[in-house]
């Protein structure tokens, strides 16, 4: 295997983004802010849920449709043609990510996927139905006789819950656990993913060798993942605390799995 490069940059993405060649990047991750943080949190006296204070996630609507806009313009330009956007979200931004991709040029909305929680934390105040998944779009920028990466052999073999049975087309419902304990060894992220989630994505639109940006990428997972996957990685993050975990995450990673991979990281 070759040794891969991962780059982790610290820095707003609006501005870091610019610093990234046009059409260098085979897939982009982003799981971005979801404006859904409210300014007093909800607790409840039975469990240790709270529901999300954090002032990156805290947006007014025009704040909001202005920042989704920029960011997802500027992930479309650094992605090569043929090349996939992967955009988490919950019903709080997951419908205006869809506005805006439906009206880019040349951007194909390939799937939707539901993710579903089978261990979802209980609704606090009981006057609404228990949020138990999240979504994702996947799109690709297909131009140039480009069409996008689909390692269908891989789905069928590689993909598979309580859902998608082995051996069968994976359907668009993914059951996939919270982010278990044993994936937040390194530190606490308040919306860290579960590394099954970038596995799946990663082996189905990407090949030994590509790179992969995440514009969001907080704990690190898809960096941690791609790594895992022999990718090459940029991930872009805001909150120079999350470092630390990052580093942590890939230090293991590379022992772990005995990659060659080197890491540089930007301030
Ligand atoms: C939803 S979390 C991503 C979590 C990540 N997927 C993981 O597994 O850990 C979003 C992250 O984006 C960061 N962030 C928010 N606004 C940003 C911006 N403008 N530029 C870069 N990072 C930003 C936050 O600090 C937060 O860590």
């Amino acid at each position: 295997m070759t040794k891969t490069k991962h780059k982790i940059i610290i820095g707003d993405a609006l501005e870091k983004l610019k610093e990234i060649p046009s059409e260098s990047i085979d897939l982009v991750f982003a799981d971005p802010p979801y404006n859904m943080s409210k300014k007093s949190g909800l607790a409840w006296k039975y469990s240790k849920h709270i529901t999300m204070q954090e002032s990156w996630d805290m947006f007014s609507k025009d704040e909001f449709f202005e920042f989704n806009l920029k960011w997802i313009t500027e992930c479309l330009r650094i992605l090569k043609h043929g090349g996939s956007l992967w955009v988490s979200g919950s019903f709080h931004n997951i419908y205006q990510i869809g506005f805006i991709l439906q009206n880019m040029n040349n951007i194909k909305i390939n799937n939707s996927i539901v993710w579903f929680k089978p261990n979802a934390q209980p609704n606090i105040t009981c006057r609404f139905f228990t949020e138990s998944t999240e979504h994702l779009i996947w799109a690709s920028k297909n131009g140039k006789g480009n069409k996008w990466k689909f390692n269908y052999k891989l789905t069928k073999d590689n993909i598979f819950d309580s859902l998608n049975p082995k051996g069968k087309q994976t359907r668009n419902v993914w059951s996939i656990s919270l982010t278990p304990k044993s994936e937040k060894w390194a530190g606490v992220h308040p919306t860290q993913k579960p590394e099954e989630l970038l596995r799946r994505i990663i082996i189905s639109c990407t090949d030994f060798g590509d790179t992969i940006l995440d514009p969001f990428t907080g704990s690190g997972t898809t960096n941690v993942m791609a790594l895992k996957y022999n990718r090459n990685s940029i991930g872009i993050e805001k909150d120079k605390k999350c470092l630390s975990i990052i580093k942590k995450r890939m230090e293991k990673e590379i022992k772990g799995t005995l990659r060659e991979a080197d890491m540089i990281c930007e301030e």
